[in-house]
């Protein structure tokens, strides 16, 4: 059974979220707790798989609690819920919550949430995952202007001109940062020649994921014994499927976050190629043989896929919540329940699109798509839509 502990200083919430909750008790076990300090102590009797906090509470309030979950309980799932006039609040909870609710909150948004954090954090907590990241050794650090710019983007009294500037001091990173921002994906109607324009138009936050990206692609440069041509097509591919999510329907918060996720969905693939190389020439070769997806080869020769070891170690990297999410589902989107077009189905269907468009640039009939994704498409309700999809993805591609 799930622990999962929820806080707030108002009994009388948590009696209403206890009612709501009450059908789930037979898998999840429920607890409350009034207030920050009470939570902790809570946790220090037995560790919770989830927490879910108030952000506004006397004396400790959410973001401080769930700094101390995270310190001294890190694999504990955090969570934010909070009133819609507490939002400037709540930023200072973005560092150290995985996923933000607002008050009032309807149950199945809720139930919805806690069982995607309990599934991304299962599958991330495999024992296969952990075996394959240990034997990877000492994971390769990120350059300091990675960090700096991390650093900066969490002071509040960090200006634009700042970022821009710590970014500047690198070149190889101003150059790919630059690229991206002028890249398709974005549509912005001028070219942007200098950082700063491109840290005004796009946000802080935005620069630095995309400045994340640019580094993992630079520090999983390719093993010798891989062919280098394999390397350039996973980079290619993260770069038309990033292009295709920017066509998909997803709202406007959404997009940067989907953007991020979309370039680096198969950073996994990346990281066995550089960290193990003769695993990776052994999943290319099983794939040849099979013609099978290089997920499906990788289940078989590790128990685990790409898309788990992506999520893993750029959840590790700081990369936002639910971009770690996307890239860990992005082979089976319907192993999580949806409440409309989000960032996970976007980042499946943009690489199912890219993927077809790769395989038979020609084809709009959708007949070469494999059954198990006709099925999945079926299930998320797009089966009508994906045709519309694919002619869209065909426009970026031209
Ligand atoms: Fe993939
Ligand atoms: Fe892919």
């Amino acid at each position: 059974m799930k622990r999962i502990l929820f806080v707030d200083d108002e009994s009388k919430i948590l009696d209403g979220i206890r009612r709501m909750l009450h059908t789930e008790r037979t898998r999840w076990d429920l607890q409350f707790a009034v207030g920050g300090e009470a939570a902790l102590k809570a946790c220090e009797a037995g560790a919770f798989d989830v927490v879910i906090s108030d952000m506004r509470m006397p004396g400790m309030d959410g973001a401080t609690l769930l700094g101390h979950i995270r310190d001294r309980f890190p694999s504990t799932a955090r969570i934010i819920l909070s009133g819609y006039a507490e939002v400037a609040l709540a930023t200072r909870a973005v560092p150290v919550a995985h996923r933000f609710l607002t008050k009032p909150c309807q149950a199945a948004d809720l139930q919805a949430t806690i069982e995607r954090v309990c599934t991304l954090q299962e599958l991330l907590s495999a024992p296969e995952i952990r075996k394959l990241v240990g034997g990877i050794g000492e994971l390769p650090s990120l350059s300091s202007t990675y960090h700096n710019l991390t650093r900066a983007v969490g002071d509040p009294n960090t200006s634009i001109g700042d970022v821009a500037e710590v970014i500047g001091h690198d070149v190889a990173m101003s150059a790919k940062v630059l690229q991206l921002v002028n890249s398709a994906f974005f549509g912005l109607a001028q070219t942007v020649t200098s950082l700063k324009s491109g840290v005004s138009y796009l946000g802080m936050e935005t620069i630095k994921n995309l400045a994340l990206t640019t580094e993992t692609f630079r520090v999983f440069a390719p093993d010798p014994r891989v062919p280098l041509s394999v390397c350039e097509a996973i980079q290619q591919h993260s770069y038309s499927v990033a292009a295709i999510a920017g066509t998909l329907p997803i709202d406007s918060k959404s997009r940067d976050v989907t953007i991020v996720a979309a370039l680096l969905h198969d950073v996994g693939r990346l990281v066995l190629a550089s960290k193990m190389p003769d695993v990776f020439c052994s999943i290319l070769a099983l794939v040849d043989e099979r013609k099978c997806e290089p997920f499906e080869a990788e289940q078989e020769l590790l128990g685990t896929t790409h898309a788990e070891i992506g999520a893993y170690l750029l959840g590790l990297w700081g990369v936002p919540p639910l971009a770690s999410e996307a890239i860990a589902h992005h082979h089976h989107p319907t192993r999580i329940p949806h409440g409309g077009f989000d960032i996970s189905i976007a980042v499946y269907v943009a690489d199912l699109l890219a993927h077809e468009l790769e395989a038979h640039p020609e084809d709009s009939t959708g007949t070469k798509l494999r059954a198990s994704d006709r099925a999945c498409l079926e299930t998320l309700g797009l089966s009508g839509e994906y045709a519309g999809f694919r002619e869209l993805a065909k426009e970026v591609g031209k």
